[in-house]
């Protein structure tokens, strides 16, 4: 069928806002009725078979395995590798049959994650891939592969793509953490139950649209931009340079927080945008702090956060932006929403071509 804008200015437009509806889409499909219980087959996806992960993508589908990578470890007691597909698949990495290997990709038909799942073939105990085309060559070569249900994707930033990504490998990372005995059941109730209402955050999280409106139309007129998080904020700072830059053509970076000293500070100056992610969770005090070199420096701290976050930060800050509160786990599927729109609103500011960035491509099938 005919995918149009239904009413948007541009399909990436259109993509982020359907994001409450395709991550509803996939919890429906990947919860039982009674909405505790995850709906995941069983064949093939037996965490207590394995003794590691190993999770391959590139761009964005990249970012959120970074992000699962922290779920798996924290939830599941899982030691995890990610690693980038073109690097993988030339580096010769010893692969254990106590491995999972596992493909994240949207189109399912990028070259290199392709190549490095053929890699893993008679390697890995199981592939296992998250793709958003059930028909292609990525699900097909797969053990199992696991639909995001994200719907047609045209921009070629994706969005609704990573979140959905986002989703479900927060699922996998809860059934390992149930498989191997890390999670008390009421506990899996209570961050299921806190899930499924994901979507209505959302919702409120794209009413600060307005206010990314305005953020932007001041970062417009910057030539760089660093961004800035730890712990899960981290691969979010990631994928909000990758986003801003794809679309605006700002150059921008991100690094952890905690590298902020280790070198990007020496760019720290009035010039500099500076973008902290940093919900108020058990890392929060530590982001202030940076934010606060930052600031000493003239940085040009925006700061997107949560209500006692933005009370805590205090108001120096060069804008401060301010999304719905909640449970620290899901903060990244949440966060997901400002990095977009920073990066839509800047890139339609600019009056860059938002849905067809130059140079890029939606589906890359060659090397
Ligand atoms: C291209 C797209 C990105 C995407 C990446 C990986 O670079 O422009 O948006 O993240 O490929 O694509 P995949 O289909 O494997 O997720």
């Amino acid at each position: 069928a005919r995918v149009d804008k239904a009413g948007h200015k541009h399909f990436m437009a259109k993509e982020i806002a359907e994001q409450p509806g395709v991550i509803g889409d996939a919890l429906r499909h990947y919860l039982n009725e009674d909405g505790a219980t995850l709906n995941l087959p069983q064949a093939g996806l037996d965490f207590k078979a394995y003794d590691r992960l190993t999770m391959v993508a590139c761009g964005t589908a990249y970012y959120a395995c970074l992000t699962a990578k922290y779920w798996f470890e924290q939830l599941a007691g899982m030691p995890v590798e990610v690693d980038i597909a073109s690097e993988f698949r030339y580096r010769e990495p010893p692969v254990s049959d106590r491995t999972a290997a596992l493909f994240v990709s949207q189109s399912g038909e990028t070259a290199d994650t392709l190549a490095a799942l053929r890699y893993c073939e008679g390697k890995a105990t199981k592939i296992l891939s998250v793709v958003n085309v059930p028909e292609s060559s990525i699900a097909r070569e797969s053990d199992v592969a696991l639909p995001i249900f994200a719907g047609t994707e045209i921009g070629v930033a994706s969005t609704k793509a990573f979140t959905c990504q986002l989703t479900v490998l927060l699922l996998l990372a809860l059934k390992a953490a149930s498989d191997r005995g890390e999670i008390e059941a009421t506990k899996l109730k209570e961050v299921l139950s806190r899930l499924r209402a994901i979507p209505a955050v959302l919702n409120t999280a794209l009413e600060t649209n307005d206010d990314f409106r305005k953020a932007a139309s001041r970062l417009a007129n910057s030539d760089n931009a660093l961004f800035l998080g730890r712990g899960l904020m981290y691969p979010l700072a990631l994928e909000g340079a990758l986003k801003l830059k794809e679309i605006s053509y700002i150059h921008a970076e991100a690094y952890a927080s905690g590298e902020l000293k280790h070198g990007p500070i020496a760019l720290i100056d009035k010039e500099m945008p500076v973008v902290v992610m940093a919900p108020q969770d058990a890392l929060f005090g530590k982001t202030v702090s940076n934010m606060q070199e930052v600031m000493a420096r003239e940085g040009k701290v925006i700061l997107i956060t949560d209500p006692p976050g933005a009370e805590a930060a205090g108001e120096d800050t060069w804008m401060t932006l301010v999304l719905p509160q909640v449970d620290p786990v899901l903060t990244p599927i949440v966060y997901a929403i400002p990095a977009q729109l920073l990066a839509y609103h800047t890139a339609v500011a600019k009056g860059t071509d938002v849905d067809q960035p130059r140079n890029l491509a939606k589906s890359v099938t060659v090397e």
